[in-house]
């Protein structure tokens, strides 16, 4: 498909990156006809410009949509969820996909740590779903899993509902066919404001997703390829879209990779100001603030990060480097996913100092050593038989290995195979002790954590949730072939 630049003319404005839902309603709706008004005039316009190029007008950059609050108590946030067919655009083509509330990315659900959630769940589509939290230590039952549970069945509903913890970047999606139904398009954000940190000028919300090998034939629309450099990628269902930041703003940017086996290797081009600074990762702040290149987004990874834009920002390019899955170098162009400009007749405010982050600042947990491992988990994988086993089995055929509730436990992670893989284990958070017997540069916590070909990590974490917990890798063709097992903590 060759890729033609979108199209789609998002027509809400103001200083704010979160447009209200009915503004945001109103785009997607009038959307597919912004489209066809632009086919007509093109077509009918009696004088054309022959020697000019036609400028695909560029779609801007706003946060998702966020879900209405429907409980004014100001510790319970009480949203309700639809899972839907839904047609989209992407790059000008329009795809019969699913979607949360008719959108794509579905609405985000914001909430501040210690608040109760309640969703009320409705299954509109004709095949069985369910909501999975991810990274959420959420209750056994609430988890979205089919381990021991029933789904949700066309037509029917089901209320989630718990109490969070933890402050961070999630995101929800199905736990059921998930290579297709994520596909299609049921994703959605999950913030939960620590009421410990500072609050930025404004937040932006971008969720990165791969449609590199979309046929309109196949309804599971491919998402193959694993090279992100490859694909096509859209942010917020853009491609390549403009978000303008204000001099004298501060900006937090929570991206989020949901692609089901795209890798997003983030760099930036900037004129030196702002820099970049990554200030959290998939279970909240980092202990300290991490000035880095690039930073790698595994599927289902999520980052943080904070801009502080002055009077001479020379604009920034968001990118995505060609990245190899096997270790090898990479080839290709990186890819633009989004660009920010200095807004025009901006007020030159200089830029404002750094945000107070409460890091913690600890140093990570000391590797114990090979002695100490409680459970162990091999990952093999033959891309030709598209069998990707752990402990040489396929899910559901496993091995259910357990770890004791409250003792502070070892997961080896022993990749033998020639591919990556983001190993994702639920209802709890770990912390990377080494990979291939090297400590980290800095604490890593983490619910995602990316294993390079033939490397070993060791995981250190504490079963602190009771329950059979789903551990496997987040890229989802490698799911379906089988690397799934499940940890239980009791
Ligand atoms: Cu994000 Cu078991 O998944
Ligand atoms: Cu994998």
């Amino acid at each position: 498909m060759p890729l033609a630049a979108a199209v789609l003319v998002f027509a809400c404005g103001g200083d704010d990156a979160t447009p209200s839902t009915d503004e945001v309603g109103e785009a997607a709706e009038t959307g597919a006809d912004a489209e066809t008004e632009t086919g007509t005039e093109s077509e009918t316009d009696t004088e054309p410009e022959p020697d000019l190029p036609t400028e695909p007008e560029r779609g801007s950059l706003f946060s998702p949509a966020e879900a209405v609050d429907l409980d004014p108590a100001p510790d319970v946030v009480h949203v309700e969820l639809t899972a839907a067919p839904h047609s989209f655009e992407i790059a000008g083509e329009m795809v019969d996909g699913w979607a949360y509330n008719g959108q794509v990315p579905g609405p985000t659900i914001r909430m501040r740590r210690g608040d109760a959630l309640v969703v009320d769940f409705h299954n509109d589509l004709e095949d069985p779903t369910t909501v999975h939290w991810h990274g959420l230590h959420v209750p056994f039952e609430m988890d979205g899993v089919t381990w021991q549970g029933a789904p949700v069945e066309p037509g029917g509903d089901f209320v989630y509902t718990f109490t969070l913890d933890q402050a961070g970047t999630y995101w929800y999606h199905p736990h059921v066919d998930t290579e297709r139904q994520a596909d299609l398009g049921l994703y959605g954000v999950l913030i939960v404001e620590d009421p410990d940190e500072p609050v930025a000028d404004r937040e932006l919300v971008v969720v990165f997703d791969s449609w590199g090998e979309h046929d309109a034939d196949s309804e599971a629309g491919g998402h193959h390829g694993l090279d992100g450099a490859d694909l096509t990628w859209t942010t917020n269902g853009l491609i390549d879209p403009l978000f303008e930041a204000n001099a004298g703003e501060s900006i937090r940017l929570r991206a989020v990779n949901v692609a089901n086996a795209g890798y997003v290797d983030l760099t930036w081009t900037t004129g030196g100001e702002p820099g970049v600074r990554q200030i959290a990762s998939d279970q909240g702040l980092l202990p300290e603030l991490v000035e880095a290149p690039s930073v790698v987004l595994a599927p289902s990874d999520r980052a943080d990060f904070e801009w502080l834009v002055g009077p001479d920002f020379a604009g920034l390019e968001v990118l995505n480097q060609p990245y190899s899955l096997l270790g090898a170098p990479s080839q290709g162009e990186p890819l633009r996913l989004f660009e920010v400009e200095l807004a025009e007749g901006g007020t030159g405010e200089p830029a404002p100092g750094p945000l107070a982050w409460p890091f913690d600042g600890l140093e990570p947990t000391p590797d114990p050593g090979a002695g100490v491992t409680d459970v162990l988990y091999a990952f093999h994988g033959d891309p030709h038989t598209g069998d990707w086993t752990i402990n040489g089995e396929l899910f559901p055929d496993i091995t259910i290995e357990s770890l004791s509730l409250g003792a502070w436990s070892v997961v080896e992670l022993r990749n033998v195979s020639q591919a990556a893989h983001p190993f994702h284990l639920h209802g709890h958070a770990f912390e990377v002790l080494s990979v291939d017997g090297e400590p980290p540069p800095w604490r890593i916590v983490e619910d995602t954590f990316d294993v390079p070909p033939y490397a070993t990590a060791r995981l250190g974490l504490l079963p602190d949730n009771p329950g059979d917990w789903m551990a496997h890798c987040h890229i989802l063709p490698h799911v379906e072939g089988g690397m799934m097992t499940v940890l239980r903590v009791e």
